[in-house]
């Protein structure tokens, strides 16, 4: 793991609700990998206090891009951030997908719920140079929250849009669109999933149902994102028996049939304790 105090932000892209930056940062960029993320200091002031956790969108030789979309606090002022200016990250962390070792020729379907297409992105890129052939099935709720399908079609992977609403691509959830295609495709030999816990329980089960291996990128609050705070752990069965295991550490991806669905009220309770530190310094 490094720190970059100074990394660049050379580009900038703004959707209604998301942005791209692309930040200068050769050491952390050449060593980041699919399904990594970094700790991204939003501000210099020290409100808010904790730094954000964002994947690792893309890479380009020196340079690494984050997409995300404005949820709150930390991604407004981040989503203020001008070219020319430079950001303090810590990266890349994480364990990321495990690739196959021989990709050629083999299909992979990705699927993206909304900000969790932004890992997917890079994995779908590393695919393709493996000689893969990568499906990508993105969902949001409405046109406005599919913002990189133009990047995507560059990519030149077969695409599969969905909205909830109907506005653009197929009516319903990307979990929906993504079944309905299983059942008339021929199987996969991998799925890689990122995007809102329900998308991808749902995922998890189509998966175990039909027997096909699965990667899921979970989210959770982070307050620090190097193991130091427990403030990330989840319930993950391993060898049948559930432990508690730091997603920022153990994960963020782990095998869908590792992951257990139910919030528990310790989790709920760690999160509260991430939430009261990051605001206490406003007062
Ligand atoms: C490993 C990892 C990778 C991620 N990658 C991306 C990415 O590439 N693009 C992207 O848009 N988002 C990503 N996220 C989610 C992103 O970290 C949160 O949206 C962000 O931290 C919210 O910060 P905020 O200050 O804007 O929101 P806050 O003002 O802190 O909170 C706003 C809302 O967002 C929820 N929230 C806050 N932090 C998280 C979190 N870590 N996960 C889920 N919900 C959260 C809060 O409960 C609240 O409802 C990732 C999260 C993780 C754990
Ligand atoms: S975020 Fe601190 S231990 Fe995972």
């Amino acid at each position: 793991m490094l720190n970059d105090p100074a990394a660049l932000i050379v580009r900038k892209k703004n959707w209604n609700g998301y942005v791209l930056l692309k930040l200068k940062s050769p050491r952390i960029a050449r060593r980041s990998k699919p399904g990594q993320f970094l700790m991204v200091r939003v501000s210099d002031q020290p409100y808010p206090l904790l730094r954000r956790p964002l994947s690792v969108h893309a890479r380009d030789g020196d340079c690494l891009e984050l997409f995300f979309a404005r949820t709150g606090l930390g991604t407004g002022m981040l989503a203020g951030k001008k070219t020319g200016g430079a950001l303090d990250i810590l990266g890349p962390l994480g364990k990321g997908f495990t690739l196959p070792r021989a990709a050629k020729g083999r299909t992979f379907c990705l699927v993206g719920g909304g900000r969790g297409i932004a890992p997917l992105y890079f994995l779908a890129e590393e695919l393709k140079t493996r000689g893969a052939r990568p499906r990508i099935f993105y969902g949001g709720k409405t046109a406005a929250d599919v913002p990189l399908l133009n990047k995507l079609e560059r990519l030149k992977a077969e695409i599969f849009l969905s909205t909830d609403d109907g506005s653009l691509g197929f009516r319903g959830f990307a979990s929906a669109m993504f079944e309905k295609d299983l059942d008339r495709s021929a199987r996969p030999d991998g799925i890689y999933a990122c995007g809102p816990d329900p998308m991808m329980q749902k995922i998890a089960g189509i998966a175990g149902e039909r027997g096909i291996p699965a990667q899921l990128s979970l989210e959770s609050i982070m307050g620090c994102g190097i193991g130091a705070c427990w403030g990330c752990v989840r319930k993950i069965r391993r060898g049948g028996d559930p432990e508690w295991v730091k997603i920022c550490e153990e994960g963020p991806v782990f095998p869908a049939n590792e992951v257990i669905w139910s919030m528990d009220e310790e989790r709920a309770h760690a999160r509260e304790e991430i939430i009261l530190t990051d605001r206490q310094t406003d007062r």
